[in-house]
């Protein structure tokens, strides 16, 4: 064998391995290859390098270098090819591709219901509101009693409430806080007071046995209802929008004397009419009043020195209203196709 005829079957096998090893598709296919090409017992290199011998003398220096070239190139794509097969094989997918874009990660989103009311918290934050809590198994004097409810009220029905006890109850409103923080802190008093409530109502695309209240007050010397019409009507504004118009209709809870309710003019139709507000133009959003003088009494204040206004509303109406949502039955469902769209 001359130098020349064994470099070019060097040269033939350098060729062909690159395909032969990329092909082997699983580990045992990957042995066969690696035996066929460098085994010992009858690989092709080990075949050729045992013609070395026969070159003539002056020529195996040269071959032997170039053998060696090879026989590198050639195991060096084996280890390659192997280190791939067995990430495959640990995985079970396709070997790792490092130039893969990432998956975008999902950060979660917060509840339109509780976008109400942290913006709402904010916005009586910045008025010197302080947030004032209460338990939601509460006594029933607190949720009614306290609340000038005469005994025969209808809401204190089993129909309507739900009981825990003899005298023990899930408050059905936030009012009860109201007491709670004038037995606890002496005027002047601004609290708001968000916190879940309980009736005993089916779940329907109006009502839920469960829902959020946000429960307002304000109690000190010379507070008047010009104060709650100016407070409410500039929450509206920062709240809807600063062109946000609203109107005080009255109305009537045990509690307040004289009540009203406040609607803003319907952020979907801009008081056109449309279904979010059954074709009125207007969405009620609270109710508010001046706080009953009973109420004041009831927790220890002198209602002679004393007057306070109050309101309360639901973030959950706020949150329909607000984007149109024909079913309050979608915001308890917790399906991240709905809840998504709400990232911030
Ligand atoms: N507690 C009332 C309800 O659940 C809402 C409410 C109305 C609260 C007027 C108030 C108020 O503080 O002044 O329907």
């Amino acid at each position: 064998m001359t130098l020349s005829e064994f470099l070019a079957s060097l040269d033939a096998l350098a060729a062909e391995a690159p395909a032969r090893i990329e092909a082997a598709a699983d580990l045992d296919a990957w042995t066969e290859v690696r035996n066929a090409l460098v085994g010992r017992q009858s690989g092709r290199l080990t075949d050729l390098l045992a013609n070395l011998i026969q070159l003539p003398k002056e020529d195996r220096r040269e071959g032997g270098i170039r053998a060696n070239t090879v026989k590198v190139a050639i195991e060096e794509a084996l280890e390659a090819r192997r280190l791939a097969l067995a990430a495959a094989a640990a995985t079970g997918g396709p070997a790792l591709d490092p130039t893969m874009p990432a998956r975008e990660r999902w950060r979660g989103a917060v509840h339109p219901v509780s976008l109400v009311i942290d913006e709402v918290v904010e916005i009586f934050r910045e008025l010197g509101f302080t947030i004032a809590l209460g338990p939601e198994a509460e006594h029933a004097w607190y949720n009614f009693g306290a609340l000038n409810f005469p005994p025969d009220h209808p809401a204190m029905d089993l129909h309507d409430t739900l009981y825990v006890g003899d005298e023990q109850v899930l408050r059905t409103h936030t009012s009860p806080v109201q007491v709670r923080t004038l037995q606890q802190y002496p005027p002047p008093v601004r609290v708001l007071a968000p916190g879940n409530v309980y009736r005993s109502d089916p779940f329907d695309p109006s009502h839920a046995p469960m829902f959020s209240q946000i429960e307002g007050l304000v109690v000190d010397e010379g507070v008047s209802f010009a104060d709650l019409k100016a407070t409410l009507s500039h929450f509206a504004r920062r709240f809807f929008g600063p062109t946000t118009k609203t109107r005080f209709r009255p109305s009537y809870f045990p509690f307040t004397e004289p009540s009203a309710e406040m609607d803003v003019q319907c952020g979907v139709c801009r008081g056109a009419g449309c279904g979010v507000c059954k074709q009125s133009g207007w969405v009620e959003i609270l109710g508010s009043g001046m706080v009953h003088p009973a109420v004041l009494e009831a927790a220890g204040l002198d209602s002679e020195k004393y007057t306070g206004w109050a309101f309360g509303m639901g973030p959950a109406r706020t949150a329909i209203s607000r984007h149109g949502i024909p079913d309050i039955r979608i915001l308890y469902d917790s399906d991240v196709r709905f809840l998504d769209q709400f990232a911030r």
